[in-house]
């Protein structure tokens, strides 16, 4: 008999995950690349590892040059769109110069200020030097400034890039796919505070809809008892690791996936089901699913799992 835990491995083979393309929220998955982590200059000037500028928050990048009269300004305002748009302070927008020699942090500093940006919203130089490197690790050739991408990049906050759109992408999807809280300041009622009825969700009898990448999973496969064990107390197969989902383990100020320290309220819990994505922006592997869950069951599940150790 095979577990949920290996039908699922054998769908991600044979679906070919991550040859599908436009996700559902106009961005790809791709298979993670951890980015070089070189010297960069900020518009204001100041000098930072580009690590420390992606880790803990969500970032979408693309890459301008100040000169650029024809594809430049579209980028430039298809970043004002998504600017505007976002009220999540965890997520942030990164326009990489590809002219290094030309546009220096003052010139990158004027071009954002021509769009309003938010303080969300940088600039940023990176040693000619280090150009190609960069390029190369979001599948891109280095040449002229002028042939550059038009894509939009998703750095989760590890600092590895996990997702990619087509060229020049509408600023609703690259806004939807930064903005993983969208649901978190609903009120939840008070007669989701059962935790019998999350323990049901948790075996997988509730009917909440899972999805791996675009395709939506069966409810045997979708269990978290399936995978995370009855108790919650996590496990795993081989090389993969299920992390425990205990009270302690999931309030506990602790580093996840090689990103900053971070520990889970109700809200960011329930954040991280339906998006993928933990409290610091780091992506999940593509072995947990992605769960469409309301607030009132997913504070059920909550429940269930925070009321014991
Ligand atoms: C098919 C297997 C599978 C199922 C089903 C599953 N998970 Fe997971 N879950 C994982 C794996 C694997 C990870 C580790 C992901 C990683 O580290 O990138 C994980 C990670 C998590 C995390 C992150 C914990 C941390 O310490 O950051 C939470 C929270 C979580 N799962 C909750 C759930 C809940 C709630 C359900 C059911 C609604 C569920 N999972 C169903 C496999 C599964």
């Amino acid at each position: 008999m095979r577990s949920p835990f290996h039908r699922l491995l054998g769908l991600l083979v044979l679906g070919g995950l991550m040859a599908a393309g436009q996700g559902g929220h106009g961005f790809g998955p791709v298979r993670p690349v951890e980015l070089p982590d070189i010297g960069v200059t900020r518009h204001d000037g100041a000098k930072l590892r580009l690590r420390e500028v992606l880790r803990g928050r969500r970032t979408a990048v693309q890459f301008i040059f100040v000169d650029c009269q024809t594809a430049c300004p579209l980028l430039g305002s298809l970043f004002r769109k998504v600017d505007q748009a976002l009220t999540d302070s965890e997520a942030q927008l990164v326009s990489i110069s590809v002219n290094p020699e030309r546009d220096s942090a003052e010139r990158l500093a004027d071009w954002r200020k021509s769009f309003a940006a938010s303080p969300r919203w940088m600039g940023l130089r990176v040693e000619a030097a280090d150009l190609a490197g960069l390029l190369a690790a979001f599948g891109q050739e280095s040449g002229p400034p002028t042939g550059h991408t038009l894509q939009v990049f998703l750095v989760d906050g590890s600092g590895r890039y996990v997702a990619r759109t087509t060229e020049l992408p509408g600023a609703a999807a690259v806004a939807a796919a930064l903005r993983v809280d969208a649901k978190r300041s609903e009120p939840i009622p008070a007669e989701a505070r059962d935790a019998a009825t999350g323990q049901a969700l948790f075996e997988g009898r509730g009917g909440v809809r899972a999805f791996v990448g675009t395709d939506r999973l069966e409810p045997q496969a979708a269990r978290c008892s399936g995978c995370h064990g009855t108790t919650g107390d996590g496990g795993g197969e081989g090389k993969t690791v299920v992390p425990s989902l205990r009270r302690t383990a999931l309030t506990k100020l602790t580093p996840r996936r090689g990103g900053p320290a971070s520990a889970y309220s109700r809200e960011t819990f329930c954040a991280s089901l339906r998006s993928g994505v933990d409290a610091a922006g780091v992506q999940f592997s593509p072995l947990m699913p992605r769960y469409e869950i309301d607030n009132r069951s997913c504070a059920m599940l909550w429940q269930f799992l925070t009321k014991g150790q």
